[in-house]
């Protein structure tokens, strides 16, 4: 039996089955397909942020608990202190955490869709059922739907990004809001897009018993950072902090989220300029004809082009060397479906020229 073979009857078959995430590579191309900022810190905070950087001692481990770093996320957020706060490599890891602790073959994970990939394949992958709710066609949640979905399922966690990607919009707050009421399982508000929308449930934990928020430095502009943070009721978070791993987060990545949120004042600044360059980039799009675009309180736009044509204008679009992301067939909802990050003014600009070159040839 080729040595393939023999792996694949080995493997667990909700590995098998599978294809590993892939990321079309980006060198020499205008990124804007997943979302990061595109502004890095000026050369004075760079060395700033590089002398902090020699005081760590990399041949130590880190501080598994990352106590001084979760102090600073406390103040940076206004969090009380009785409410539990844990950091993952990413948020991406902190949804694999919840997972592992609440999910399992008889406790499923419950989302609307379409929305982040990673709740259906963390929960395939750990082996719990996933119920996704479908949004209407205007990306609002049923509220119906969900709440007739939480009382058949019994969901061990609802995750309900806010804003939602990819769509962008805002889910209606008294729907989630039901939805928190009806759960017996943990409720995530998964915030990665707070900084474009200002919009939060951080205030809401203390008067429920099953609400956590999900927050990540990721689309503030620390991408490479890999550092997400949940806070939450201590209970649950208690429980979910059993299976993460020892020392999750790096010395040198607790070390520079440490000096990111002494000097957060410019990523607000940062913030507040892709903000602009939202609204202008959704004029600009509006204005293309036989395109639709969706408003959005994300730092990325949504749009629907012409049927049939998504991944001839996402290809077109690869040939003049910008990278954004098709979606058309991840789900009916997104069918003739491409998602563009908010960038530069100049990005921003070369994107709308070579979009409007791709579908009007
Ligand atoms: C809604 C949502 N949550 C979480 C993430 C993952 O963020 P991180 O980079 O912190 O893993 C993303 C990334 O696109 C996202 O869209």
């Amino acid at each position: 039996m080729a040595l393939e073979d023999h792996v694949r009857r080995r493997v667990r078959k909700e590995i098998a089955g599978r294809s590993a995430y892939d990321v079309i590579p980006a060198a020499g191309r205008i990124k804007l397909d997943a979302m990061e900022s595109p502004y890095v810190w000026p050369s004075a905070l760079q060395t700033e942020w590089l002398s902090t950087l020699r005081q760590v001692e990399l041949n130590r481990y880190p501080d598994p608990t990352a106590f001084e770093l979760c102090e600073d996320l406390r103040r940076w957020s206004g969090l009380e202190g009785a409410m539990g706060i844990l950091v993952g490599n990413g948020s991406d890891e902190l949804i694999q955490m919840i997972i592992m602790a609440l999910g399992g073959p008889a406790r499923p994970v419950l989302a609307p869709e379409p929305t982040f990939g990673m709740y259906r394949i963390n929960a395939e992958v750990l082996g719990s059922p996933f119920v996704g709710v479908p949004l209407s066609d205007r990306f609002a949640i049923d509220r119906a739907a969900l709440l007739l979905a939480i009382e058949t399922h019994d969901p061990g966690c609802i995750f309900l990004a806010y804003p939602n990607n990819p769509t962008g919009n805002l889910f209606e707050r008294e729907t989630i809001e039901a939805a928190i009421d009806a759960a017996n399982g943990l409720v995530i508000i998964d915030e990665a897009y707070h900084p474009y929308c200002g919009q939060t449930f951080l205030n809401e934990i203390p008067g429920k018993g099953h609400l956590a928020v999900l927050r990540t430095f990721s689309k503030l502009g620390l991408a490479g950072l890999r550092l997400g943070f949940l806070t939450g009721p201590e209970p649950w978070l208690a429980q979910i902090n059993k299976v993460r791993l020892p020392y999750n987060i790096s010395v040198l990545a607790q070390a520079s989220a440490r000096f990111a949120l002494s000097h957060v004042d410019w990523f607000t600044q940062q913030a507040e300029k892709v903000c602009a360059e939202r609204r202008r980039l959704h004029n600009g799009l509006q204005e293309l004809s036989g395109l639709k675009v969706y408003p959005s309180a994300a730092n990325f736009l949504l749009f629907r082009v012409s049927e049939g044509t998504a991944s001839w204008v996402f290809d077109s679009l690869l040939q003049q060397n910008i990278l954004i992301k098709n979606l058309d067939g991840q789900h009916d909802r997104l069918r003739d479906c491409l998602r563009v990050t908010v960038s530069t003014p100049d990005e921003n600009d070369l994107f709308l020229e070579a979009l409007s070159a791709a579908i009007s040839p």
